[in-house]
Parts: structure tokens; C-alpha cells; sequence
């Protein structure tokens, strides 16, 4: 199977890429039609998997003044790669989120739900392009606040371990392994449609923070941030909700219990921060 991987710099790339080591990486700007169109040309790939988009860096909040460079990556160059793929009958893979809802474990949002958050440009951008993907034969991989035991800046743990405040508002979220493992199986079968790919249950930063304390760190200290002073530390809103994973489930995809997951990835954090 021959794979095209673009966005592969990127913390989700490398992931993915160890997936399909022998994966072609190419470094053109997905926004533009005709180097694209040459990447699928040479290439003639059987899967493109697209895991370039703005993330914005420190955080979201980068989006907030950035608007013009976060469409051009996270809605134009999708658009672009679902028009290339399909003219020339590529199986396209792209990579959403599930930070498109607002609203707690009462109602876990399924695929077919619409996306109810616009507090942030870029949960609004990633909105857009997972409703109009709906039209089209993707695979949509939608994932929430991804980690693993791994110390990568970008991991959850990591960037959840330097905040003073946390808080304590119940969330969906992916272990890597296993959205790895999930990935890969859809794309055997050559799934097409949204998936919420997240472990069964919810968490809140606050009480990983309090496992890693008892796992890894007995001497860490951070209090609780109050949802209402979400303002003080971010610029643009938040999403926080529960997705319902019964879709990937039907598919007999297993996902490990979130607790178990998050306890798993922080022994092995404790194996790295302790060596
Ligand atoms: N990480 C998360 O928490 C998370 C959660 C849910 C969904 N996702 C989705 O997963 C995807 C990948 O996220 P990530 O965390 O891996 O982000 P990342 O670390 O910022 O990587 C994205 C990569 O895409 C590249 N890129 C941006 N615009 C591009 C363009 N127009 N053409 C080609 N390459 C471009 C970036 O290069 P530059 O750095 O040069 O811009 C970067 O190397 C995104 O669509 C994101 O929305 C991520």
C-alpha cells in the first residue's frame, strides 16, 4: 500500500508516519492545487493521510489573530486534497477533531451531530470543513486532546503538567496508542464518514493531574481553575465535551477505558522522568 503523508513535521505526522514508515512525506503547502496535483502525480499513492492543519502555537488562541493563514490550513488545503483524491480515485484520510461541541456526559455527541461551539476561530475552522467532508468519501478521524506517556511538549500530560490552574470539567480524550491502532484499521477497511476515535469514559485535567501526582510526582502542586475564569488564561473559549464512541465501536474497534489508558501512559512517564 502506497501512502502519501502530508503535514508529517507535525506532532500528529510523526505519529502516523511511524504507522507507515515507508510513507512519502512531501513538504508542499496543501492549499496549492498544482503541487499537490504533482505530489499525486509522482506519487500515485493509494492513501493520502492529511495531517497538516493550524493548530496555532503557543496554543488555539494563535488562531484568534491569525484567521487568514487558519482557513488556508485547516479549511482551503483540505478542500484542495478531497478534490485531488478524488479525481484521481485516492482513499483520503483527514485529520478532525472533536472540539467542534459543547456540553457535558449527559450528552455524549455522536457523528451526526452538528457542531454547537464557535468560541474559538479554530474550533469554528475545523467546524466547517468536518461538516462539508460529510459530502464527500473521507475518512474523518476525529480525535480529543490527544496524549501518551511519551514527554512530547504537545502530549496533553506534558502541556497540562506547567499550568498553575486546571480544570475540572469532564472531557473526551485519545490515547495515541490506540488511536493508532483504531487509524489503522479503518484504513485496512477503507472507512469513509466522521469517526470519533476517544476512550470510553471522561477525565478533567484537574484529576490527571491529581494521578500524576500519585504516579509520578508526589510533590507537585497546581490548584483548580473555576470554568467562569477560563478569561483570565485564555484568550479565545474553550471546547469541553463527551463524545460518544459507539460508531467506531460497531466496527469492533476496542479503545481502553480513559482512566486505564491515562494511568497506563503516566507509568510510563514515570519510567522516562525517573531514568
Ligand atoms: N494536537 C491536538 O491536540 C489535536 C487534537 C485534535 C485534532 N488535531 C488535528 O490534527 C491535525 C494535526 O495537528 P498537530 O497537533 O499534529 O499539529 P502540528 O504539530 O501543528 O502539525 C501540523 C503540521 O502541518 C503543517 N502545516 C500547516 N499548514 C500547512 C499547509 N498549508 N500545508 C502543508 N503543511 C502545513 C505544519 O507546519 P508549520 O508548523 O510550518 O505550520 C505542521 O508541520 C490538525 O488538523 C489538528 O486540527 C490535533
Amino acid at each position: 500500500m502506497k501512502v502519501v503523508i502530508f503535514g508529517s513535521k507535525g506532532y500528529m505526522g510523526q505519529y502516523f508516519l511511524t504507522l507507515y514508515p515507508d510513507a512519502a512525506t512531501p513538504s508542499v503547502d496543501i492549499a496549492d492545487i498544482r503541487a499537490v496535483g504533482e505530489v499525486l502525480d509522482s506519487e500515485k499513492p493509494d492513501v493520502v493521510i492529511n495531517c497538516a492543519g493550524k493548530t496555532g502555537r503557543p496554543n488555539v488562541d494563535w488562531c484568534e489573530d491569525h484567521k487568514e493563514e487558519t482557513i488556508h490550513s485547516n479549511v482551503v488545503g483540505p478542500l484542495v486534497l478531497v478534490e485531488e483524491c478524488n479525481k484521481r480515485n485516492i482513499y483520503f484520510v483527514h485529520l478532525g477533531t472533536g472540539c467542534v461541541y459543547s456540553g457535558d456526559c449527559s450528552t455524549p455527541f455522536s457523528e451526526t451531530d452538528a457542531p454547537n461551539f464557535f468560541g474559538s476561530f479554530y474550533s469554528r475552522s475545523k467546524g466547517l470543513i468536518d461538516q462539508l467532508l460529510n459530502d464527500f468519501p473521507v475518512l474523518n478521524i476525529r480525535l480529543r486532546m490527544p496524549f501518551d506517556g511519551t514527554s512530547n511538549d504537545r502530549n496533553l500530560i506534558s502541556k497540562i503538567k506547567k499550568y498553575d490552574r486546571l480544570l475540572d470539567t469532564e472531557n473526551s480524550m485519545t490515547y495515541i496508542p490506540d488511536l493508532l491502532n483504531a487509524a489503522q484499521k479503518l484504513i485496512e477497511k477503507r472507512a469513509t464518514g466522521p469517526y470519533n476515535i476517544v476512550n470510553p469514559g471522561a477525565m478533567t485535567p484537574f484529576r490527571i493531574m491529581e494521578l500524576y501526582k500519585e504516579i509520578v510526582d508526589p510533590s507537585h502542586t497546581f490548584e483548580l481553575l473555576r470554568e467562569e475564569d477560563l478569561s483570565d488564561v485564555a484568550k479565545a473559549g474553550r471546547s469541553s465535551c463527551v463524545l460518544s464512541g459507539q460508531k467506531l465501536e460497531s466496527e469492533g474497534i476496542a479503545m481502553k477505558p480513559v482512566e486505564e489508558a491515562v494511568r497506563e501512559a503516566l507509568e510510563a512517564l514515570k519510567s522516562t522522568e525517573n531514568s
